[in-house]
């Protein structure tokens, strides 16, 4: 087993998180017989769907593959004979193959008396796999077979309960659904409740370690589960297609429920079972000037070994501002530790982190962190609802940061605040500070650079011959254009099937040496659509309920290192938004409704990707918190929210672990689009948190006017550069050329945008550059691919320029020369779906033609250039998803 495989599989078993556990009806014990339940046993979901998800695979495992790895562990053979035919007539449903169309949840065979109670004759316990995706495009919907169970579901539920007394029922799902069928009284109750996730390739291998005890759990959850879907807080302001208000503010997930409603909690956040218990005591306390520090004690009480999560959270005085009542500090997981065995672990909690940010100036601070005067108590445990108070710690009013308001709302709202009253809180509402300043004079004029008296290449700037404002000083405006947009999707110009090229896409940039370097999706492992193989993990909210820092770092490493072998440079992830709702459709992405652990594991990805030697992705800043209408419903959030939740993770990254990309996301952020955001791109992320790498936006994104807002369009290139996003994602294959009549040109000839803007952001990029693998190691990935002629004559050759009315043919090639390829295909399928297929040369993919649902049109599609020399060569096209026809191609010269 290779590093990865064993990582994988250890990661994504730590994620998982075990909320009951009735009469210790896991783990199961030696020679135990299970009957189990549940297609997802057989059709495991890895991940959930879209760009997030689609990493092709060397293999999977389901739960079945798992257990077999126990044969200590009977599986029942007739129930799973009878699961396996029955799926040959009741096949996956895809829903046709097409982009963001798979069903959120698939058909239950239906169980009858007869069969159940047959099973139970012969087994012991049973497990109920129930299985649900998710993904991009598309919300869950407050619907069964999307948050709720589909009454199938229910069905098998009931019936496997009626039958058997020991039952376990495992959630093979992206995100939490509802859980009040687990309150309904059944007739013999459900045991034992496992959240597994989607575990990536080896989640199957996992979630057996777990089952038989193999690996103790110790997973906790990121997110409070309620009682009822309509008790989350921001369910009133979710799913508009225009607006969205964050009145609920701060008070986001447990911040909400743990202050005022903690009645409606069915499941903590920070819970989860283990096998064995612990006993989390406080070793020893330390307040200096910057940091406090908690020695924690952690003791295996036990029977049997195990890793637990030490939780620290802080009260803080109530103040002017309000405050949840509780809020994450740190957290650490244990090592193993063995029955009996303590260990000290340290949790350092640094002032600054303690701050609230004063939007209002209620402190006499506006636009300032603060710690307000009184007692700061923190709290130890292994959940929100299991702690002990270790250290009470007085401290005066300090200012920590003054800043200047940035990002702040334009439209007014109320605002949930808490009030506290005794020992109870009370939510009261108070007006948002809306924007006070002036946009337009924010945005100052910038000089241009000089260019120098002679011509410098890229090599220059690193062996500092000269400067790298030397360097772009000499780029003419219309190459700092090229520069600023990248290419894809599937650009022939680097590894095939990845999401974007950037950098030196034409002839003119290339002559500078400026390499082209690569992109591709993420977060759980790479993405390439030409079908080649490649690592995935657990989805981001598994890897964030591990709590596991280092593991996710180690992991994270080996991914860097595929990422380099496939010579691609960065990966579009972590994704870190907030678990805002829960039927946000990319939940599975994120990592958590708390913003210090969506900071710390972005961190543990971003360090492993580099140590990996590549770059991370930091995606979709910011507030991208549903998918409904995502590139256009405006996110209105108060500047203290924002900061202190939606920010704050990208913060942590940014200032501790020197990221070097990252996405801005599709929606307005108080009325400015993301992507043309200058507050959120400029003042916040450059000048306040010294970020010193490139922004790109996501793909296909709008911009609007930077200070006056308005209607997005994706022809606005302009305003993005103003904010400095640095590049547009993605324009098509033709050496990243004004193809879309984008503004870049027009407004430069106006004067609304300078030479020197579109200079900062071509800084910008080329710095990443310079890091790059592409770069360091010297490969050349250029704006155009070569191939060698075979070395023999092939039959039935066809001449360039003839059209060809076959899918694989053999070509002869004149002269040497710069060659297009013009398929004639379709794709049978919506307008919105998106397919792609790969033309091969020689065997090699030399690039992928990205097709559109078309119905029953044929379409030319040209691909970019590739340099042939005289001779023949093999072409054949490679189809990844059905629905994909090609009539004809015609091979011509260009140059
Ligand atoms: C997604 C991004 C992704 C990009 C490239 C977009 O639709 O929102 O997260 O990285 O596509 O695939």
């Amino acid at each position: 087993m290779t590093e990865i495989n064993k990582l994988a599989r250890q990661l994504a078993a730590e994620g998982m998180v075990l909320l009951k556990n009735e009469n210790q009806v896991l783990p199961l014990k030696d020679k135990e017989k299970v009957a189990v339940f549940g297609r997802c046993q057989l059709e495991y979901y890895k991940s959930g769907t879209g760009s997030g998800g689609a990493v092709h695979v060397p293999y999977t495992s389901n739960v079945i593959d798992g257990l077999r790895q126990y044969p200590n562990i009977e599986i029942n053979q007739d129930l799973l004979h009878t699961y396996e035919s029955w799926l040959q007539d009741h096949p996956f449903d895809d829903g046709g193959g097409g982009w963001a169309a798979e069903p959120w949840f698939q058909e239950e065979m239906p169980l009858d008396d007869e069969m159940v109670k047959t099973a139970k004759a012969s087994s012991d316990k049973a497990l109920i796999v129930i299985g649900r995706t998710a993904g991009e495009d598309q919300d869950n919907k407050a619907v069964s077979g999307s948050y709720y169970l589909t009454d199938k579901e229910q069905d098998m539920i009931d019936m496997v309960t009626k039958h058997f007394e020991q039952v376990v029922v495992i959630l093979n799902v992206s995100n939490i659904l509802d859980m009040d069928w687990l309150n309904k009284s059944y007739d013999k109750p459900i045991q034992g409740l496992l959240y597994a996730w989607h575990g990536g390739m080896e989640g199957g291998n996992a979630l057996a370690d777990i089952l038989t005890g193999q690996v103790n759990p110790s997973g906790k959850l990121t997110n409070t589960i309620a009682y009822k879907l309509e008790d989350y807080p921001s369910q009133m302001n979710f799913g508009s297609e225009i607006e969205n208000f964050y009145e609920e503010d701060i008070y986001v997930g447990y911040r909400y429920f743990e202050t005022f409603t903690p009645e409606k909690v069915m499941y903590p956040f920070g819970y989860g079972l283990s096998y064995t218990n612990f006993e989390i005591s406080l070793d020893a306390f330390e307040a200096k000037e910057q940091n406090l520090t908690f020695k924690v004690a952690v003791q295996n009480t036990g029977h049997t070994v195990g890793k637990e999560v030490v939780q620290l959270y802080v009260k803080k005085p109530q103040g002017l501002l309000g405050q949840p009542k509780y809020a994450l500090q740190g957290f650490v997981k244990t090592l193993t530790l063995e029955p009996g065995q303590k260990h000290v672990y340290e949790i350092q909690v640094p002032m600054n982190q303690l701050a609230s940010y004063d939007d209002s100036g209620v402190t006499g601070h506006k636009s300032s962190y603060v710690l307000e005067a009184g007692h700061y108590d923190f709290f130890i445990g292994n959940s929100i609802r299991n702690l002990t108070l270790a250290k009470s710690h007085y401290m005066d009013f300090k200012v920590t940061e003054r800043l200047q308001e940035a990002l702040s709302p334009q439209k007014s709202f109320e605002r949930v605040k808490a009030v506290e009253n005794k020992d109870a809180y009370e939510i009261s509402y108070e007006a948002v500070p809306l924007m006070s300043f002036d946009m337009e004079k924010r945005m100052t004029a910038l000089e241009a650079l000089k260019a120098p008296s002679k011509k410098f290449t890229l090599k220059d700037v690193e062996k500092e011959n000269c400067s790298l404002d030397e360097f772009v000083g000499q780029l003419k405006p219309e190459e700092l254009m090229t520069l600023v947009k990248g290419e894809g999707m599937c650009s022939p110009k680097v590894t095939a099937g990845t999401a974007a090229a950037f950098g030196g896409l034409s002839d003119a940039l290339a002559a500078y040496d400026i390499p082209v370097c690569s992109c591709a999706d993420g977060p759980s492992g790479i993405r390439m659509d030409s079908g080649k193989q490649a690592s995935q993990v657990a989805i981001g909210t598994a890897q964030a309920c591990s709590w596991n820092l280092p593991l996710i770092e180690a992991v994270y490493e080996c991914i860097g290192k595929e990422l380099c072998d496939h010579h691609i440079d960065a990966l579009l992830g972590p994704g870190m938004n907030i678990h805002r709702d829960p039927l946000n459709g990319r939940n599975f992405e994120y990592f958590s409704e708390d913003p210090l652990m969506t900071g710390q594991v972005g961190l543990a990805t971003t360090l492993g990707l580099k140590n990996g030697g590549s770059i991370a992705t930091l995606k979709h800043f910011v507030a991208n918190n549903q998918e409904k209408a995502r590139h256009l419903a405006d996110s209105i959030i108060s500047e203290r929210a924002l900061r202190e939740i939606y920010l704050k993770g990208f913060e942590m990254v940014v200032r501790s672990g020197h990221a070097l990309s990252i996405m801005t996301s599709y929606n307005p952020v108080n009325g400015i689009y993301a992507a043309s955001n200058y507050d959120l791109n400029t003042t916040i992320l450059r000048d306040e948190w010294g970020y010193d790498g490139l922004v790109m936006t996501d793909w296909w994104a709008k911009t609007n006017h930077n200070v006056h807002g308005g209607t997005g369009d994706t022809k606005n290139k302009s305003y993005m550069v103003k904010a400095q996003n640095d590049i547009y994602m993605v324009v098509n294959h033709d050496n990243a050329s004004n193809h879309d009549e984008d503004d870049l040109l027009s407004a430069y000839k106006d004067g609304s945008l300078s030479l020197g803007e579109l200079q900062r952001s071509a800084k910008n990029i080329l710095k990443v550059i310079l890091k790059s693998h592409t770069y360091k190691s010297g490969l050349k990935h250029t704006n155009k691919r070569f191939f060698e002629a075979k070395q023999e004559t092939l039959e039935h050759a066809i001449k360039t320029n003839e059209y060809i009315g076959s899918k694989e043919f053999n070509l002869y090639v004149e002269e040497d020369g710069v060659y297009d390829v013009i398929a004639d295909s379709r794709y049978l399928s919506g307008p919105l779906s998106q397919s792609a297929y790969n033309v091969k040369i020689n065997g090699e993919i030399a690039f992928m033609v990205q097709m559109h649902g078309s119905d029953e049109d044929y379409m030319e599609r040209m691909t970019s250039e590739v340099q042939l020399e005289k001779g023949y060569y093999e072409i054949h096209f490679e189809f990844i998803r059905k629905g994909i026809e090609v009539r004809g191609v015609t091979v011509k010269k260009t140059k």
